[in-house]
């Protein structure tokens, strides 16, 4: 049974990525520092897996902590790295905090993984390392324009730092997964996301059909698309964290030539904000409050990927639509209220 050292297991993606691991019979222990989350949710883990997951509370820009992780499990077979600062807003105010934190932690993360021979890394890029892309569907080769966030510059040069630390160190493999938007709950609800003050489309809309926010505003409906709103590709994150699951296989397997490789993880379909509340609507029965409002700086009109890499290197493909997407994220709402 290979041990997965999962980074940022306590967030949402890593909570719920945790779960296929074990259920693909994988051992995991993870490292997270709680700054942007609770231990609690392994509680959850283990309510669906029946697996105690053992959490280090460490900061990985502490370096000596983070050694004595990787001193203590010198069987771990590789790393997925979900650990991050990841709001655009909060790091367009705070560059240094996202600079500080993103880029040191995922150093001191490479820096132990060659001290102490560990040969596989997963690292979580976005979407957003494509700026306002040139091409739609975005392909992994579709080149990078200027990072709209500081937070979206972290993770282009995470991805550029991986490039080079791998050309070097040839026994290092890293998959690079850029994610497109995530979004739902593992189907039990005893998981999902909890993060508090949300500013995403998926939390926004459950959280105001729930009351927990008097109305929510749609921004822009002047945009050039099939309805004026802007387009995602909005990706359930129990898809995602199979994908996971499926680059730690691959990496694991002997024949394969990786070293340093990047796949777009969306389901290749956009969907716009309005029809994102219309299946909303029609999935949970409630009428959501909203109102058209002016567009928020920043946001692109449109990006979706094409995952054909992922589907014909890693063999996965995504199960699930909008439509579970709004179920089990509105399932875990009500469950939380
Ligand atoms: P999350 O905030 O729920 O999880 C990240 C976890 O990392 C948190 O539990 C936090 O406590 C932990 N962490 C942060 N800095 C740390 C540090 N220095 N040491 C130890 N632990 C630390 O976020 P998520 O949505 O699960 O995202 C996981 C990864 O995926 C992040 O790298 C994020 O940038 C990336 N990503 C997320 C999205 C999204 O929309 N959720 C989209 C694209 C990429
Ligand atoms: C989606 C759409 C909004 C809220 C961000 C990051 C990206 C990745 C995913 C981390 C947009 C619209 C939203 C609301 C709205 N994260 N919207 N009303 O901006 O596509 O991507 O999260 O890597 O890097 O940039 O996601 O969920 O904020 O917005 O109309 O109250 O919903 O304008 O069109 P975004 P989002």
């Amino acid at each position: 049974m290979s041990k997965i050292l999962v980074t940022g297991g306590c967030g949402y993606i890593g909570s719920h990525t945790l779960v296929d691991l074990i259920d693909n019979g994988f051992d995991v222990i993870s490292i997270d520092n709680l700054i942007n989350s609770s231990a609690d949710i392994l509680e959850g883990v283990k309510a669906i897996t029946g697996k105690t997951v053992q959490n280090y509370p460490v900061d990985l820009c502490d370096k000596a902590a983070t050694q004595a992780v990787f001193r203590a499990h010198p069987d771990i077979a590789g790393v997925i790295h979900f650990a991050a600062l990841k709001y655009v807003g909060e790091s367009v105010e705070k560059p240094l905090l996202y600079f500080r934190n993103n880029l040191d932690s995922l150093l001191n993360v490479l820096e132990c993984m060659v001290e102490f021979g560990v040969k596989n890394i997963i690292f979580s890029s976005s979407c957003s390392v494509y700026g306002n892309a040139t091409e739609l569907p975005v392909t992994e080769s579709t080149p990078f324009q200027t990072a709209e966030s500081p937070y979206a510059r972290t993770k282009q040069m995470g991805e550029q730092i991986l490039e080079d630390v791998c050309f070097q160190e040839k026994g290092l493999n890293a998959v690079i997964l850029r994610y497109f938007n995530p979004g739902g709950a593992h189907e039990s609800t005893l998981i999902g996301e909890a993060a508090t003050a949300a500013t995403n489309l998926v939390p926004v809309i459950t959280e105001t059909a729930a009351g927990k926010r008097a109305s929510m505003t749609v921004f822009g409906a002047d945009y050039p698309t099939r309805d004026g709103s802007c387009v995602r590709d909005y990706i359930h994150v129990m898809d995602l964290a199979n994908a996971h699951t499926k680059a730690v296989q691959y990496l694991l397997a002997d024949h394969q030539e990786k070293n340093c490789e990047v796949y777009n993880l969306g389901i290749g379909e956009g969907v716009t904000v309005l029809e994102a509340i219309y299946a909303f609507e029609a999935v949970s029965g409630v009428k959501l409050n909203y109102e058209i409002g002016p567009r928020r700086a920043g946001d692109v009109v449109a990006i979706y990927a094409n995952n054909n890499l992922a589907t014909s290197r890693l063999g996965w493909h995504a199960k699930r639509g909008i439509t579970d997407i709004m179920r089990t994220a509105w399932a875990w709402q009500q469950k939380r209220k």
